[in-house]
């Protein structure tokens, strides 16, 4: 398994991800009004959107993808993991690499959106807790818990 640049081709798989990790892991925390608007957010065509201002990275074994996440000049965006590939440090892989290469792009601090159920994870990476907010998107709110590391 490795950790590389998103490409246009990783879009669909990488959203598939997204949506069964709202689906199977945010469903007890989440409406189902907020998480549809979450997975049609993140459809291939948005992250591809999103890649242009967001650096994306992947975890892939092979040809098969395993994970997303990305950062911009203010936060991580989009980390997940396949659900039948979690607990296996994936996640925090992800993590690092977003983390030196932001580093190396001189960013001082990164902010989190945390979804409740990833809140031990950005613990664990070193992330600390600000806040719990409300995300108010076009036809639905969401909470998340606002996080932050010094890169
Ligand atoms: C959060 C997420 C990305 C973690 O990915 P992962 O590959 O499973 O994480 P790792 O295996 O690298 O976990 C590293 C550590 O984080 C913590 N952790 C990860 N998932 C956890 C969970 N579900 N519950 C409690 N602690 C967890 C553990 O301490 C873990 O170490 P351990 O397995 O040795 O105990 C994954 O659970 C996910 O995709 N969640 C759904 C999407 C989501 O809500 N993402 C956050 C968007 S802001």
């Amino acid at each position: 398994m490795r950790i590389r640049k998103f490409r246009k081709e990783d879009a669909a798989a990488a959203s598939r991800i997204v949506k069964n990790g709202f689906q199977i892991n945010n469903a007890p925390y989440y409406g189902k009004a907020s998480i549809k608007e979450q997975v049609e957010a993140n459809s291939p065509k948005n992250l591809i959107e999103k890649a242009k201002k967001v650096k994306y990275f992947v975890a892939a074994e092979k040809s098969t993808i395993l994970g997303i996440g990305g950062y911009d000049w203010q936060k991580v965006h989009t980390l997940f993991v396949d659900p039948n590939w979690q607990r296996k440090g994936i996640g925090m892989k992800i993590m690092a690499r977003i983390l030196s290469e932001a580093k190396k792009d001189g960013i001082k601090h990164l902010d989190a959106w945390s979804t409740f159920q990833a809140e031990k994870f950005y613990s664990d990476a070193g992330f600390k807790k600000i806040k719990k907010f409300t995300l108010e998107c076009r036809h639905s709110t969401i909470d998340f818990i606002l996080m932050r590391k010094q890169v």
